[in-house]
């Protein structure tokens, strides 16, 4: 039986070796929120993963830090545990950034945690304790290697167009990038017999190097090696820029990946943005975090847009997590504990997002987000022949009163409002909420 689900990226035809795994993807949306975990030695200077090495920090000194990486206070159950209590679901590791470095102990590579003073395998350590505290783990894992003598392009480098042209043409350039691509294959398919992730999260897919040929190639290679795995768009050349995504049907990836910005309303094509809790993506000291209104309607902003919300942390070189980033997540995870129906397991709509209202949907339910405090009458646009029949403030379960009148509803709130953040105000209705058009911004 095909059970399969055939792409269809910007509306043109799909490509018919391109399939994503129904019940993978269906699990991935239900969980909404992950947590996104950029590590590794770069810590110990305070400086950006990758982008730092050979501009803030010399590649040797960088290319060194391992030999000092000795992150004693790491504590795999902790980072865990963090997740949880912020609600998230999922969580996704640099297994190996921009610099090469490998948070794993990997067969094909020196360059790695077993190399380091601290010598334990961390990836090991994160995988056992996410399936001990049911959080599914995912990989990232950077195309792009700037450590590996293999691979082809360097950063930064000022003669880059020069060399595209020359080692484009070049065979034993070629040859290279071969032995590289193999380098890669072999630490997939060692992370996958290993960790047995449920979801690859690529990086690194811009340079010249990497073609769409080669993103073709190795969806195919790993969706042989396990069928419901998920890939996120970057595998490929598909992405169009920061708004992450998919430029055409042709283009490998089973979701699309908007960084740094929330992703527009889409219920066809699935989408997680990228977005970090601070300025930076590996930690810095004093780096601006987010406040918890911040990165609570972040997320709201994303489940209406029937998006997911990978918000990224940086824990420090000793292995702990900030605490001022824990703090700002255990807030968000104590509004979800009394939120959280109307965010998991939901999808985006039927209301557009705007800046102070988003709504979700689930089975017979119309949850509406208020991210702004809203007393006396709230007034909304509405379908006409569906029928609210029950209205309640999801804090308290508070019952409220709502009329409906021919396409308005009204709705009366309590004065104040309980909480400080955000108000989820469900609608029951007597259709499945998924039936319902979308309501477009415009109207309201
Ligand atoms: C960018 C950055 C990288 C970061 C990633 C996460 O591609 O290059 O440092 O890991 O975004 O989305």
């Amino acid at each position: 039986m095909n059970t399969a689900i055939p792409r269809s990226w910007g509306g043109g035809e799909a490509n018919p070796q391109l399939h994503t795994h129904p019940a993978a993807l269906q699990r991935f949306q239900d969980q909404r929120f992950g947590m996104f975990i950029h590590w590794g030695p770069v810590t110990l200077r305070g400086e950006e993963i990758g982008w730092s090495r050979g501009v803030q920090i010399p590649k040797e000194d960088y290319d060194d830090l391992y030999q000092s990486f000795n992150p004693v206070l790491f504590d795999a159950r902790a980072w865990v545990r963090t997740a949880k209590q912020a609600g998230m679901r999922y969580l996704v590791l640099t297994t190996r950034h921009h610099d090469g470095f490998c948070l794993w102990h990997s067969r094909y590579t020196d360059y790695d945690m077993a190399a380091t003073p601290y010598g334990k395998d961390i990836v090991r350590a994160l995988a056992d304790e996410c399936r001990r505290q049911e959080i599914d783990f995912g990989v990232y894992y950077s195309i792009l290697d700037w450590h590996h003598p293999d691979y082809p392009v360097a950063y930064p480098d000022p003669n880059y167009e020069v060399h595209v042209e020359r080692e484009l043409s070049d065979p034993a350039g070629k040859a290279k990038m071969e032995r590289f691509v193999a380098y890669v294959k072999d630490q997939l398919k060692e992370l996958i017999e290993t960790y047995d992730p449920p979801l690859i999260w690529f990086d690194g897919e811009w340079e010249w190097a990497w073609t769409h040929r080669m993103g073709m190639d190795l969806y195919a290679y790993l969706r042989g090696l396990k069928d419901d795995l998920l890939i996120n768009n970057r595998v490929d050349k598909g992405r169009e820029g920061m708004g992450g995504v998919t430029a055409s049907p042709i283009f490998a990836g089973d979701y699309a990946t908007p960084e740094q910005r929330i992703g527009t309303y889409d219920d066809t094509n699935p989408w997680e943005s990228c977005i970090t809790i601070g300025q930076a993506w590996a930690w810095k000291p004093n780096d601006t975090i987010k406040t918890k209104k911040e990165c609570l309607h972040t997320l709201l902003q994303t489940a209406g847009g029937d998006g997911n919300l990978l918000l990224n942390i940086g824990p420090m070189f000793d292995g702990r997590m900030e605490q001022r980033q824990t703090t700002v997540l255990q807030a968000v995870g104590d509004w979800l504990a009394v939120n959280g129906d109307a965010v998991y397991g939901t999808r985006g709509g039927p209301y557009q997002p705007t800046e102070h209202l988003v709504s979700t949907r689930k089975h017979n339910t119309v949850y509406l987000h208020l991210l702004e405090p809203t007393t006396g009458e709230l007034q909304l646009p509405f379908v006409k022949h569906v029928a609210v029949t029950k209205a309640y403030l999801m804090d308290g379960r508070v019952p409220l009163t709502v009329s409906q009148e021919d396409e308005r509803l009204t709705i009366t709130l309590p004065n104040p409002l309980p909480g400080d953040t955000a108000w989820v105000v469900a609608l029951e209705v007597n259709t499945p909420a998924a039936d319902i058009a979308v309501i477009k911004r415009s109207w309201y």
